[in-house]
Parts: structure tokens; C-alpha cells; sequence
């Protein structure tokens, strides 16, 4: 039996752990044409709910088109309106008919026909020669708005943080909210996890996205929900761990749903070679430890001298009481400004 967990990208079905109130809730934020934002932490599994609703429609054979679109590393306008054409297919399967529905509302420029090498499907992408980008941008939003006269839509742009750094972020932003708000059959899952940018975006009163959305925010998965899950991806390995153990895994890693998941895939491994014993958590973790140390290393080689002072002092205090001046003796920081700022600069990174 194949190792079932996996902590390196999205998950879904069986490997997808509960979330049943935020299936729900996502779902009904669609049904009602309510955009969202969705943001938490990193590696929290804001990705991996909106894929798994995304299939739920399909499961369910709601009549809702869904369009996923990853804005990560797209750095200009221009590449944000070319990941929205190469994933067009995903509301009209035949290239034919979305090339003819292309060719009859987009006239005014030319696109290019190319096969996606990961999914092997056939991919569109518009030529920007012809035509300058706002008219792209216009002619796709309304194709966008065409589809949605036929049925409801679903449209999630994650990591949509990227948008505010392109060069000219303020007015695509204006550009874009003026066509999102005309788009009443359209929900729009706006999705990232630089949560100081995404709040600027849409809680800033000069920005384009201020209260364009509804609050969304994704929260850890539930100790009790974690351990009849742990229990059931066990069980097809024929592992019985008990409840108390599960409890203590969840609670080390804080219910944190890519650390649980490394965990358990390194779990699974032991539990072929050694029964689960007083030592595994311990043994497991160090293995976790060691297999990221060399990124561990760059990250601390990276720390100016008064970040590692403030990494220790967080460390050593359990991260309580930090600006308590026998807290800052013990790591040799003079001033409680230095780790406010500290804290600040990590934060926008
Ligand atoms: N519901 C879940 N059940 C079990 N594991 C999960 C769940 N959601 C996420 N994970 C775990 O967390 C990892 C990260 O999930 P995902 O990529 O969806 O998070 P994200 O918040 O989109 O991350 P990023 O901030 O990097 O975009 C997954 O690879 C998986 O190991
Ligand atoms: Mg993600």
C-alpha cells in the first residue's frame, strides 16, 4: 500500500481532512454570487478547500462552471490575462467551440494554440502584438460575463497577493473591480496568505478592493477531526495507533495541516519497520528536522544579529512575556524597539 499522506501540494478526497462546515460555507458563498476572501497562514489548505469544492460541484453535478486560476509568480498584468485564457477549457471542454466562441466575441487580436506538457491538454493563450492589454483584459471579462448568462461561475484567483506587486497594481485593480462588480452571476474567490498585503488590498479605503469581499478566513482543522481522519488513512495500512497518541501529534504540531500530514507520511515509513513505541514521536520529529536542515541553516545564516538574538529570545521564553527586561538581558537586546522591529520585518516577508 502507497504511502497516503502527503504534505507537497494540494490535497483532496480521501486525503482531505473534514472542513465540512467550510465545504459549506464556501459553497454557499457561490450559490450566492458572493465573493470571498480567503486567507490564512501558509500551508493552512486554503488551496486545497477551494479544490475540493471545485470537485464537489462536479461530484455533485451542480450546473456551475468552475475556473481555478494559480496567480503564483506571475509578475505583470499581461501574465495574469494569459493565466485566465490557458485555463478558458475548464468552463468550455471543446477547444473547437471555445476557439470559435474566442474568434466571434474577440476579434480585434490573435491567440496561439499550444498542449499544457503537465496535463496534455490543449491550452489558449492570447498574442499581445495586435492589441494593448485593456482590451484584452476587456474582451476577456466580458467572454467571462458571456458564460456566466448561461450558468453561475465560480472563478478562484489564489495567491492574489501577487496582483498588488505588479508596476502598475493600482490601476489594473481599479480595472479589474470595475468588471468584477458588473459580474452578478460570478463569485470570486479571492485567495492568498500574505495576510498584511491581502488586507491592505481590501480593508484600505484607497484600494480598489476595499469591502469588495467577504471575510474568509481559514482557520486549523479541529483536534477531533484530525484523529478519526489519522485513524481511517491508517487503517489502510493496517496501523492501529491509539486516540491518546493521534491527540498528541495534533496538539505537538499545533493542528497544523501540512506539518500533521509530513508527519504522518514519516509515521507510515517507521510503523512498516518498528510498532509505534515511547520513542516515535520523538525519533519521527528529529527525522522531520533533519530532512529540511540545510534550509533551516540558510534560513539562520540569513538573520541579521539582532534577528537571531530574537529568535533565541522567542525560543527560550516559549514566545511569552517577550518584552520583559530580564527576557531581553537573557539574549543581550538593549531595547524593546529592536524586537518590535524585527518582528515587523519578518512579518512582511
Ligand atoms: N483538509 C486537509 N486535510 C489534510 N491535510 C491538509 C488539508 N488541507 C491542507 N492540508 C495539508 O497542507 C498542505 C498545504 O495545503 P495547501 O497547499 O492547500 O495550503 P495553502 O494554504 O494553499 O498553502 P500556501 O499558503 O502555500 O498557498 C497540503 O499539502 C496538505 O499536506
Ligand atoms: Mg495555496
Amino acid at each position: 500500500m502507497k504511502n497516503p499522506f502527503t504534505y507537497s501540494n494540494f490535497v483532496t478526497g480521501p486525503s482531505f481532512c473534514n472542513r465540512i462546515k467550510e465545504q459549506r460555507e464556501l459553497l454557499e458563498f457561490i450559490t450566492a454570487s458572493q465573493n470571498v476572501l480567503l486567507y490564512s497562514h501558509r500551508r493552512t489548505g486554503k488551496s486545497s478547500l477551494i479544490k475540493q469544492v471545485f470537485q464537489n460541484i462536479k461530484e455533485q453535478k451542480l450546473d456551475i462552471g468552475t475556473l481555478y486560476i494559480d496567480l503564483y509568480g506571475t509578475t505583470s498584468e499581461k501574465e495574469f490575462i494569459t493565466r485566465v485564457f490557458q485555463q478558458l477549457n475548464a468552463l468550455e471542454s471543446n477547444t473547437n467551440k471555445l476557439l470559435n466562441l474566442l474568434k466571434n466575441s474577440i476579434n480585434k487580436f490573435s491567440f496561439q494554440l499550444s498542449i499544457d506538457p503537465t496535463t496534455s491538454s490543449p491550452t489558449i493563450a492570447p498574442s499581445f502584438k495586435a492589441a494593448d492589454e485593456n482590451l484584452i483584459l476587456k474582451n476577456l471579462m466580458e467572454l467571462l460575463a458571456k458564460f456566466s448568462e448561461k450558468r453561475k461561475i465560480v472563478i478562484a484567483f489564489d495567491e492574489f497577493q501577487e496582483v498588488a506587486k505588479y508596476t502598475n497594481a493600482d490601476l489594473f485593480e481599479k480595472q479589474l473591480r470595475s468588471y468584477v462588480q458588473q459580474h452578478s452571476n460570478i463569485c470570486y474567490i479571492f485567495s492568498g496568505s500574505q495576510q498584511h498585503l491581502l488586507t491592505a488590498m481590501f480593508e484600505s479605503q484607497k484600494k480598489a478592493f476595499y469591502q469588495q469581499a467577504a471575510s474568509f478566513p481559514l482557520k486549523e482543522i479541529e483536534t477531533k477531526h484530525y484523529i478519526l481522519w489519522m485513524k481511517k488513512m491508517f487503517k489502510r495500512g493496517n496501523f492501529s495507533i491509539e486516540n491518546d497518541n493521534l491527540k498528541q501529534i495534533v496538539e505537538q504540531f499545533q493542528n497544523h495541516p501540512m506539518y500533521i500530514q509530513l508527519f504522518c507520511f514519516f509515521l507510515w515509513r517507521e510503523l512498516r519497520q518498528t510498532p509505534w513505541n515511547a520513542a516515535t514521536i520523538n525519533k519521527i520529529e528529529r527525522s522531520m528536522i533533519e530532512q529540511k536542515h540545510l534550509e533551516y541553516q540558510i534560513l539562520w545564516d540569513n538573520l541579521s544579529l539582532n534577528q537571531k538574538k530574537t529568535l533565541k529570545l522567542v525560543l527560550l521564553n516559549d514566545g511569552q512575556n517577550l518584552f520583559f527586561a530580564e527576557a531581553l538581558i537573557t539574549v543581550n537586546i538593549k531595547t524593546a524597539s529592536m524586537v518590535t522591529r524585527c518582528f515587523k520585518s519578518w512579518s512582511e516577508k
